[in-house]
């Protein structure tokens, strides 16, 4: 079973990423042939600034070894290293249904936040959908707003089989229910781009500062709260903190007596416990940069050889060679 999933170097990682998308990635490298990459060429359609692609990459490169991304079981790269991937996309967007990108979602909601509306932006779906069949991956673990992605991808597949006989394996989404979605700091889905987000490494200060400013309503610290599941700061608790602590918390804000201020700093205690040997960890990968180097170039290798044999592939059954 082959296993894929890419992140986009388009700022710091934080909750959301890690739970819907890191945590999965990590826990199948065990599972399968897990091949991990770094989005840099989707992160083309909203960044501008090359340093600060530069700087997110090798970020997103620390974060993700860190976290516990291992490379002698997953193949990591970033995406740029392969040439195969934009090969791969001419020959799947020829047999792009416009209708299916003009329903993506996701450049909506990216155009209506005030993107430019470049075809790069428009066409991001193909470049995945190319990402994905060029290892044939079988299974994309991602958070839920990639599903559409994913549908796409398959629809593409089938009909670049359809038109060129079997070629490409169908992927499957993998989403999990309890992290599909998490939220962020105003309750909305936690996003780099909504200002929502609390940072994995964050700066110990600030994150406190983050957490402690979540707004919560007026009730009085004795009242009861029978909703107390709903309760934004329980639900980030469970995520980062062991089962009878979340548990206790959300017990004792239902019955009453829990003021919001002590479950804030409750949180935020956990989530720096959580990542505290991830920390550790990023530190010393980020005073060895000369191996993080290495862990992409090899994964490039490796991930080209399997690639390069996939286009190739296509190419025959298309007519180009
Ligand atoms: P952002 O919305 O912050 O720009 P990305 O779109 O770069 O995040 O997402 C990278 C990965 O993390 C994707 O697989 C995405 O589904 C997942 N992800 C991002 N935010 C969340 C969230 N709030 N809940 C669950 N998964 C998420
Ligand atoms: N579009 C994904 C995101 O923003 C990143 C991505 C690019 C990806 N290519 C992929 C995810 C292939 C899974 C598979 O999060």
């Amino acid at each position: 079973m082959r296993i894929l999933s890419g992140i986009q170097p388009s700022g710091a990682l934080h909750l959301g990423n890690y739970f819907g998308m890191m945590l999965p990635a990590i826990e199948l490298q065990d599972k399968g042939e897990a091949f991990y990459f770094i989005a840099n060429y989707h992160s083309m359609t909203s960044l501008f600034n090359a340093e600060e692609r530069r700087k997110n990459s090798l970020d997103v490169a620390l974060d993700f070894l860190a976290c516990g991304l291992d490379p002698k079981k997953a193949v990591f790269w970033k995406q740029s290293d392969l040439p195969e991937v934009t090969e791969l996309t001419w020959l799947l967007s020829t047999l792009t249904p416009m209708g299916l990108l003009e329903r993506c979602t996701s450049y909506k909601d990216k155009t209506a936040k005030g993107l430019a509306a470049s075809h790069g932006l428009f066409s991001y779906p193909v470049l995945m959908a190319a990402d994905i069949l060029l290892f044939d991956s079988n299974i994309v673990p991602v958070g839920r707003d990639q599903k559409q992605h994913v549908e796409v991808t398959r629809d593409i597949a089938i009909k670049f089989n359809e038109a060129y006989g079997q070629t490409f394996v169908v992927p499957e989404p993998q989403i999990r229910d309890e992290v599909a979605v998490v939220p962020g700091l105003d309750g909305q889905k936690m996003s780099k781009s909504y200002g929502n987000t609390i940072e994995i490494f964050g700066e110990e200060k600030a994150t406190r500062k983050k957490i402690m400013s979540i707004v919560m309503d007026s009730r009085t610290p004795a009242e009861p709260k029978p909703d107390a599941e709903q309760n934004l700061a329980i639900k980030l608790l469970k995520l980062v903190a062991p089962t009878e602590v979340s548990k206790d918390f959300e017990d004792r804000l239902r019955a009453g007596g829990l003021g919001y201020g002590d479950l804030k700093k409750a949180l935020f205690e956990n989530h720096w416990n959580y990542f505290a040997a991830a920390r550790v960890k990023r530190t010393e990968l980020a005073a060895n940069l000369d191996y993080v180097h290495q862990v992409l170039r090899e994964g490039a290798a490796r991930a080209r050889s399997v690639g390069a044999k996939v286009l190739q592939r296509a190419k025959t059954a298309a007519g180009l060679n």
